[in-house]
């Protein structure tokens, strides 16, 4: 591979290509970086590049929000362009958002080879809008690097041939660990202790008025026992002031940078969740998580690690947390090969390809 080019559009993307980018550097590959501009706020993307050292972008799309069909088409629009002028030997796209199934269509399309990070993952959800990206980008890509077994098992079910499937770990535990000593240095900037670390975005828990009031009300009556610390997704805010939904309470406060955030799930006594990244990082740090969804595209983390699914009931949450804090937590271990290297995995296969 002479050159390949990168797509990263959201916040989750940047911590995976972080370390792939790194690693192909250090062998010498010529490579390209497109931002789509799918998250665009400072804090949502440019803290992300200059806490994770990524370089500056050599294209910006500048897409920003819109339904899904319009950001898709909108990124495919502005990227078909950039591939015709850059001619690249391969494009890496990275998990599940809107900006890597754009790509990969593009590519597809203009007969560019696509490899997929993070390829495999299922929640056999569809109404859940990455499961569609997944199942789409997996199916076009041409080489699929898998983060735990179970990604392995599914993509054999679907028929893909096992001599593109290549099981290379986590490239989100290669920043955790890369970052872990600068978050144990950080100050804990006042939070008050002990305290929960709570951050929920998806359409299923923050679209609707009626759940997203009930949502913050249990975690209201929780904060009697347990401070809640809830850096707050620009959409979630959104909805809390466009609903009226009475959040004074809890401890609210704006997305946090990538380093600033880990330091406090390193802290947390339990992690209330929507996101699949964070049901990883607390399983990695040992660190109990509580993700309120009625499935996961990342089984391993609650077969193996720390991760519990509470979904929509919760009585179930609020009884975990009271285990938690009388120390009936559940015990996990690290799944295989999330272990740092899975970005020189990566690297070690494109140049040999
Ligand atoms: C996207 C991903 C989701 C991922 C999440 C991480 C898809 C389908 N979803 O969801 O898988 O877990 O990123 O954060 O790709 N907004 C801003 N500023 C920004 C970005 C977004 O204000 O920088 C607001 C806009 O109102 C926008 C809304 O947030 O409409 C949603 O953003 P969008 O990129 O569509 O999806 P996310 O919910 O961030």
């Amino acid at each position: 591979m002479n050159h390949i080019l990168h797509v990263v559009g959201a916040r989750p993307n940047f911590v995976k290509a972080a370390p792939v980018l790194r690693s192909l550097r250090e062998r010498g590959v010529l490579q390209s970086l497109v931002h789509t501009g799918q998250h665009y706020d400072r804090n949502m993307s440019d803290v992300f590049f200059q806490q994770l050292e990524i370089p500056e972008p050599d294209v910006n799309l500048g897409v920003g929000s819109g339904s899904h069909a319009v950001q898709t088409a909108e990124i495919m629009q502005r990227f078909e362009s950039v591939v015709l002028e850059r001619k690249p030997d391969l494009t890496l796209v990275y998990g599940d958002v809107n900006s890597t199934v754009a790509a990969a269509l593009v590519c597809a399309k203009l007969l560019v080879p696509i490899g997929h990070v993070e390829a495999g993952l299922r929640s056999f959800d569809r109404t859940m809008p990455e499961e569609i990206n997944r199942i789409v980008t997996d199916r076009l890509s041409d080489v699929l690097f898998t983060p735990s077994e179970d990604g392995n098992e599914n993509l054999k079910r679907e028929g893909v041939p096992s001599e593109r499937v290549h099981l290379v770990g986590n490239v989100m535990i290669d920043s955790l660990m890369q970052f872990l000593p600068a978050a144990r240095r950080r100050p804990k900037n006042g939070f008050p202790e002990p305290f929960a670390l709570v951050t929920l975005h998806r359409p299923s828990n923050v679209d609707d008025p009626e759940k997203l009031s009930e949502i913050l009300n249990c975690l209201t009556q929780l904060n009697r026992r347990l401070n809640i610390v809830f850096p707050v997704h620009p959409r979630t805010r959104q909805h809390i002031s466009e609903f009226r939904v009475n959040a004074e309470m809890l401890h609210l406060v704006d997305p946090l940078p990538y380093i600033d955030f880990l330091a406090l799930q390193t802290c947390a006594t339990v992690v209330i969740t929507d996101s699949g990244g964070i049901q990883e990082e607390t399983t990695f740090l040992g660190v109990p998580c509580l993700t309120m969804r009625t499935n996961t595209e990342r089984p391993i983390t609650v077969t193996m690690g720390t991760n519990t699914l509470v979904g929509d009931d919760r009585e179930r949450l609020v009884r975990e947390i009271h285990d938690i804090l009388e120390a009936k937590k559940k015990i996990g271990t690290v799944p295989p090969l999330w272990d740092g290297h899975a970005g020189s995995r990566i690297a070690e296969i494109l140049v040999r390809l």
